[in-house]
Parts: structure tokens; sequence; C-alpha cells
């Protein structure tokens, strides 16, 4: 009897430590590995798509390998070849510029690892080279700044001159608040720019270019178009030194809508912020889930997205996350 129950015993502890075995094996043969190259660190916008893509990762319980390109193509592109060579189950990218993408791309397709791009997009003639794009549509953030600027001025009879800080040029971002603004203003004559250079998307950028704008164009400045934030922010502490009081004598349009914007707006320095939210990494995850289980996903999911004036910020600050 002893002996049968000793056998029995035996039995059931190798049985349940077989399923144990099992169950994490299975469990680890299900775990996604997601490979995700980040543009960088140059704007508070870019830290908190990071916190969101790092901690959705997190939740949705999928391994990331995590690269930062420092702002330079040549990094993206060996990041993937080193996602690729690692076999990973998805590759993600917020690919730095739009251009240049083909090789590397048909590098992923021909290896079979489905490619998602996010917060920017790439400008290739074979569009399954990707699956999906998700982020913002930034030629409708510019038409929105446009608008604004349009009610805003309505009624002076101008010329209005528009210095614009752009950002990283190349980039999704920069090319399209650009034209987002210029489909609005073209047919409108009396808004003229004056001046367009990049700022790369950085406080210091933003600050350097603003200081040879002042310069040059001192009081003839109407309007500063920044393409973020962190640009804004650096042409306000320029105009500042400058004699010129931002806000005031001159009209400072943003985009992102980040916790520093909102503060310079409830200062009454930046008049008017786009939004372009960060919050990524909720919709990549479930979209690289997708994707691994063999299901459609649409090929662009738009961000949803709103224009904050200045006279809202101290009301909506405590509700902002990034
Ligand atoms: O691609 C999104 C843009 O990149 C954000 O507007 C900017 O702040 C960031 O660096």
């Amino acid at each position: 009897m002893r002996l049968i129950s000793r056998l029995a015993l035996g039995t059931l502890v190798s049985t349940a430590m077989t399923f144990a075995a099992g169950t994490s094996a299975s469990a680890q043969e299900k775990q996604i590995t997601l490979g995700f190259s980040q543009v960088g660190a140059e704007s508070a916008w870019r830290t908190a798509n990071t916190v969101s893509v790092k901690s959705a990762a997190k939740d949705a319980g999928i391994n990331l390998k995590f690269s930062d390109a420092q702002q330079k193509q040549e990094n993206q592109i060996r990041a993937i070849r080193s996602f690729i060579a690692q076999k990973v189950n998805v590759i993600a990218f917020s690919p730095v510029v739009e251009s240049g993408w083909e090789p590397v791309l048909n590098e992923a397709k021909a290896a079979h690892i489905p490619v998602i791009l996010t917060d920017r997009a790439v400008d290739v003639k074979d569009t399954s080279l990707y699956v999906t794009m998700i982020g913002s549509d930034f030629l409708e953030e510019g038409r929105r700044a446009g608008r604004w600027l349009e009610e805003r001025y309505k009624n002076e009879p101008g010329p209005i001159n528009i210095a614009e800080l752009q950002g990283t040029v190349g980039s999704a971002p920069a090319n399209d608040r650009h034209a987002g603004l210029m489909e609005v203003v073209k047919n409108d004559p009396k808004f003229k720019i004056i001046a367009s250079q990049s700022g790369d998307f950085t406080l210091a950028g933003g600050k350097q270019v603003m200081e040879a704008f002042a310069k040059t164009y001192g009081k003839q400045i109407n309007v500063v178009y920044a393409h973020n934030d962190d640009m804004a922010l650096g042409a306000i502490q320029a105009m500042e030194e400058a004699g010129i009081k931002p806000g005031k004598d001159v009209t400072v349009v943003s985009f992102d809508a980040t916790k520093g914007g909102f503060e310079a707006m409830i200062a009454g320095k930046i008049n008017v912020d786009v939004e372009c939210s960060p919050l990524l990494g909720p919709q990549l995850m479930s979209a690289v889930k997708d994707v691994v289980a063999g299901k459609q996903v649409p090929k662009r999911i738009v961000t949803n997205e709103t224009v904050f004036p200045m006279n809202v910020a101290a009301q909506t600050l405590p509700s902002r996350k990034y």
C-alpha cells in the first residue's frame, strides 16, 4: 500500500512539475519581442513618448528591446538591422527623417518581420513595407495653427511677418507643419514668412536661431511659428534677452502642448499651443499584439488632438499628462 501511494505521489509530483515546466515554456514561447528604435531625447515630447512606450510594453507583457538613435538616421538603420539579426517578432520605429528607408525596410520584409511606424511617417513608394502608421496628423496640426492665425489677425491689414523655427530638416513634423500653415495662408498675401530655419526640435536650437532672427529682423517680426514647445521656450529666452516681449510684442504659436508649453501660456508667453500627443505606447502595443496574432490592423491610426489657446491654459494644465 505504502509503495503504491509513494508511486502515486511521485507521479502526481512529476505530472505537476511537467505541467509547470510546460506552462512556463509555452508562456516564454508566446512572449512577444518588440524592437523599438526611438528618434532620441531631443524634447520633452520625446521623453514622454519614451516613457509611454516603455511602460505600455511592461503592462502588455511585451519584451522590449529599446534603442535610442540620438537623432541620427544611420543609428536607426543600424538598430533595425540588429533587430532583424536578433529575429525579433515585430520592429517599430519613429523615423527621424522621411526619406531613405527602402533598403532596410526591404531587409525586414525579406526576414518576414513586420514593421510598425509610430509618430513619424516614411516616404516610400511600396507601402507594404510597413503594416501601419500610428501617430498624429502633422499636416492637420499645421492647418490648425494657420486657421488660428487667420482668426487672430482677421481685422488687421498686415503685413504679418512670420519667423519660423522649423523642426529637424526632412522630418515629417517639420515638413507637414510648414506645409499645413502654407496651405491655409498662401492665398492671404498679408501673411509673409520672412525667416525660416531649423532649430532641430531642441530648446538650445530654438534659442540660437531666434537670437539670429532677433538681430536681423528685430521688431519686424509679428509671429514666431515654432514647430515644438522646446524651440518655443528657447525662442522666448532669446526674445526676452533681446528686449522683445513674447506673447505681447510677438505672437508665439507652438506645437505639442507639453506642461512646459502650458506654463508658458499661463505666463502669457505662448499664445496658442497645437496639441501633439506622445502617449502612443498603449496603441502601439495593441497593434503589435494584433499583428502577431495575424489580425488586420488599419493602415493609418490617427491620434485624437486639439488646439489650446492661452486663455484655457490655467484650467487645463492640472489634467495634462505630459
Ligand atoms: O515627431 C513629433 C515631434 O518630435 C514633436 O513635436 C517634437 O517635440 C518631437 O521632438
